[in-house]
């Protein structure tokens, strides 16, 4: 069985004093947790976090990253600056970013295209709204969010991670059933399988108010593999039962 990987999305959040307490007791009590774990930090914050996890098993993700190399590109941040920080992941494509600051499937493939070529594994989101699941859109939908990131990175699909995330679930308390979800999984698991030389080594992660109560059923789905958690995040608690869910699930 793969093992999981859970990401923390800490979104527009966070303090000097609430990440040291939070990091702290994140590594310290996921120990030698059975699955990959890491937290996805506001840019200001990396260096912070690259040191207070240093040592430790949990890994460091940025929320974003720019598609250029380097240059007149005001408040971008390029792949190889997080790289220098010691990030392992960036997330690309997140739905506040499609939403709020009109990213495109194109934006989001050149996106990750940058992240992999500096050695930063994206995390690169899908999810259909409410209102395409209504009409029925949801395959078509992720599909073509998906084709976009696999026509531009070619070969290097197997490097990456995959989020489902359903906009309706985001921030909601709304989640997919276990079933919704493994059905649009087995889908993309299908899709990245027609596309990549390595389909094993990716992971899809479940993302949408998963938290302490349902991550245990999420993640015991055949193509779950693994979640990308934002409010149960920002609680050591609640985060560490989502760690301890997905080792479980990981054995
Ligand atoms: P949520 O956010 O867990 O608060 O729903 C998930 C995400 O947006 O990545």
């Amino acid at each position: 069985m793969t093992r999981k990987l859970i990401a923390g999305n800490w979104k527009m959040n966070g303090s000097l004093a609430a990440n040291e307490a939070l990091v702290r007791a994140v590594a310290q009590g996921m120990g030698n947790a059975q699955c990959d774990v890491a937290v996805c930090v506001p840019a200001p914050y990396l260096a912070q976090v690259a040191q207070l996890r240093a040592g430790t098993k949990l890994e460091l993700g940025a929320q974003d990253v720019s598609k250029h190399e380097q240059g007149a590109y005001t408040g971008e941040v390029s792949a190889a600056m997080l790289r220098e920080l010691g990030v392992r992941y960036a997330i690309v494509g997140h739905s506040e970013r499609r939403q709020y600051h009109g990213e495109t499937d194109e934006l989001v493939a050149d996106k990750a295209k940058a992240a992999l070529a500096h050695g930063v594994t994206p995390i690169v989101c899908v999810g259909e709204t409410l209102a395409e699941r209504e009409a029925g859109q949801t395959a078509d939908v992720v599909k073509r969010q998906m084709a976009a990131v696999i026509h531009v990175n070619g070969h290097c699909i197997s490097e990456i991670v995959v989020a489902y995330e359903p906009v309706w679930a985001i921030g909601t308390g709304k989640t997919a059933t276990p079933e919704q979800a493994q059905e649009v999984h087995a889908l993309l698991r299908a899709q990245l399988k027609a596309a990549s030389t390595h389909p094993e080594r990716v992971h899809i992660l479940y993302g949408g108010s998963m938290n302490a109560a349902n991550a245990a059923t999420l993640l015991a789905q055949p193509d779950i593999d693994g979640g990308l958690i934002g409010g149960a995040s920002l609680k050591a608690p609640d985060f560490l039962q989502i760690i301890a869910a997905a080792s479980a699930a990981s054995k």
